[in-house]
């Protein structure tokens, strides 16, 4: 059944007229013209860490490197360990991205130490992390000033222990050191970490500055840039957060050493998602070098996050609050939250059921005619480069009964309409609507279904 043309959604005007769609696709994607690519440019500042010279990407040769260059949104050079991507928001909210490899103390240690206003610096990770890196940040965040006083709190690790009880002890904690509101919290870890610490630092008395030190691949793209803050509630993953954004993100590299390849690939399914909904260079670049990714080539894992945060930079900046076009972020996450919440705690990661809700999302668009069915094949390919499943193993407990309950619990539903991210047009181009043809969903729903479980279970 197709929904009524005044329920289509639409993202930056909000207007529900289904004929602005072609236009939405438009402003949304960003990538494959030129014209489009110096956009771009100029919403995004991405500075080297030395000359600011520009000059081709120290990355191996791909269409990406000459393409990404030539728009001018990146500078590298052999001799820089890092780069430098802004986050540009009003009233003052700016902030640096660093993202780089070998850095020195000195480098590290005043780099962060620019960002912490006032004498008191409380340092929350996990008890996976602290281990391998929590005393070298522990010395980093005291080296630069005398007097300064940086406390710690290691908890549990799991995505089980992102709730309010857990979020609760940081608050303790900074009571006890009697923390006051010049204080800096500081997240050191993945996305399950920098989402509750930024929240406590949301809600410490009425806010404190915070810092990120993402040391997953899957924060370092995504959940570390951006302000989304928050907890799970036993009823819904994230239900209770905040916007509220950090001073700096200070990404090295050198931490994903240690991060298990399975973490590693879960987070390379959101930069697959960058390239198809708006960086069509990208999305070829990791045609060419997902090899590398995965072997944690250091300039090639620079270039895949560099070129990811600026993705992520230039959404936050168009559309802070999600009011329309932060949404296209989610594509697969749809379908991938449903698999996630359907096959029951810990079955899949973050990243994973992404990877099959892309995959989804990428066989629903070509249903609808939306995109060209090579781009499907594209799609799947990569997604297997990278190790990421595309479909549901035989024994997956999804029926098309469980994706349609947890899909309709989802957040972008408005008014009981369910609206998805879809493709749409050319590789780099995405839509995030209501306005699509039931039918085309309900059948790649079956047919993914169907591939593990007989046809219509
Ligand atoms: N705020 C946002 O915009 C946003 C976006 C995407 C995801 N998220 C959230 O992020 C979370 C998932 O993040 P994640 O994938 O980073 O999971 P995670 O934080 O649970 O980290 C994955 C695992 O890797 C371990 N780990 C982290 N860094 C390591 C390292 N360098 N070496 C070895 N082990 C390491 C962690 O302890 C954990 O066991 C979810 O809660 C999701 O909701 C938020
Ligand atoms: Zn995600």
């Amino acid at each position: 059944m197709m929904m009524s043309t005044t329920d289509a959604f639409l993202t930056c005007h909000g207007t529900p007229n289904t004929n602005i769609v072609p236009t939405i696709a438009a402003s949304i994607s960003s990538s494959s013209s030129s014209s489009t690519t110096t956009t771009t440019t100029s919403r995004t500042r991405t500075i080297s860490s030395s000359s600011r010279k520009m000059s081709s990407l120290a990355v191996s040769a791909s269409s990406s490197s000459t393409s990404t260059s030539t728009s001018g949104t990146s500078t590298s050079s052999n001799n820089d360990n890092y780069d430098i991507v802004h986050v540009d928001l009003s009233d003052g909210r700016d902030y640096p991205i660093y993202i780089g490899t070998s850095y020195s103390d000195e480098q590290a240690s005043s780099m962060l130490s620019s960002h912490v206003h006032g004498n008191k610096v409380l340092i929350v990770t996990n008890d996976k992390i602290a281990p391998m890196y929590l005393e070298k940040y522990q010395k980093l965040l005291s080296a630069d000033q005398e007097g300064k006083d940086v406390v710690t709190l290691v908890l549990p690790d799991g995505e089980e222990y992102k709730s309010m009880e857990i979020l609760q002890l940081i608050l303790d904690k900074a009571l006890e050191e009697t923390l006051d509101r010049k204080c800096t919290f500081v997240a050191l870890g993945g996305g399950v970490i920098g989402d509750m610490v930024g929240f406590a630092a949301a809600i410490y008395q009425r806010g404190v500055n915070f810092i990120q030190i993402p040391t997953t691949v899957m924060a370092m793209v995504d959940s570390s840039v951006g302000g989304k803050t928050g907890v799970n509630h036993p009823l819904g993953k994230n239900m209770i957060g905040a916007f509220h954004q950090p001073q700096c993100v200070f990404i090295d590299t050198d931490t994903l050493s240690t991060l298990p390849d399975r973490e590693l690939q879960s987070g390379i399914a959101e930069i697959i998602k960058y390239g198809l909904i708006r960086d069509a260079a990208l999305f070829e670049w990791l045609e060419d070098n997902m090899d590398l990714l995965l072997k944690r080539d250091p300039s090639a894992t620079r270039y895949a996050v560099k070129r990811s945060c600026e993705n992520k930079a230039e959404v936050v900046k168009a559309d802070e609050k999600e009011a329309g076009l932060r949404a296209t972020l989610n594509l697969g996450h749809t379908f991938g939250h449903a698999i996630e919440s359907g096959s029951g705690y810990g079955t899949w990661l973050h990243g994973e059921a992404v990877a099959i809700g892309t995959a989804m999302a990428a066989t629903m668009s070509a249903e609808l005619g939306w995109i060209d069915p090579d781009l499907v094949q594209r799609t799947y390919r990569l997604l297997e480069k990278a190790n990421l499943p595309v479909e549901l193993p035989v024994d997956s407990p999804m029926d098309r009964a469980t994706f349609l309950r947890y899909m309709a619990a989802d957040k972008k539903v408005a008014n009981g309409q369910l609206r998805l991210i879809l493709l749409k047009g050319p590789l780099g181009n995405c839509v995030f609507t209501g306005d699509f043809d039931q039918t085309a969903m309900i059948k790649t729903i079956d047919e993914f279904v169907a591939e593990c479980c007989g046809p219509n279970s």
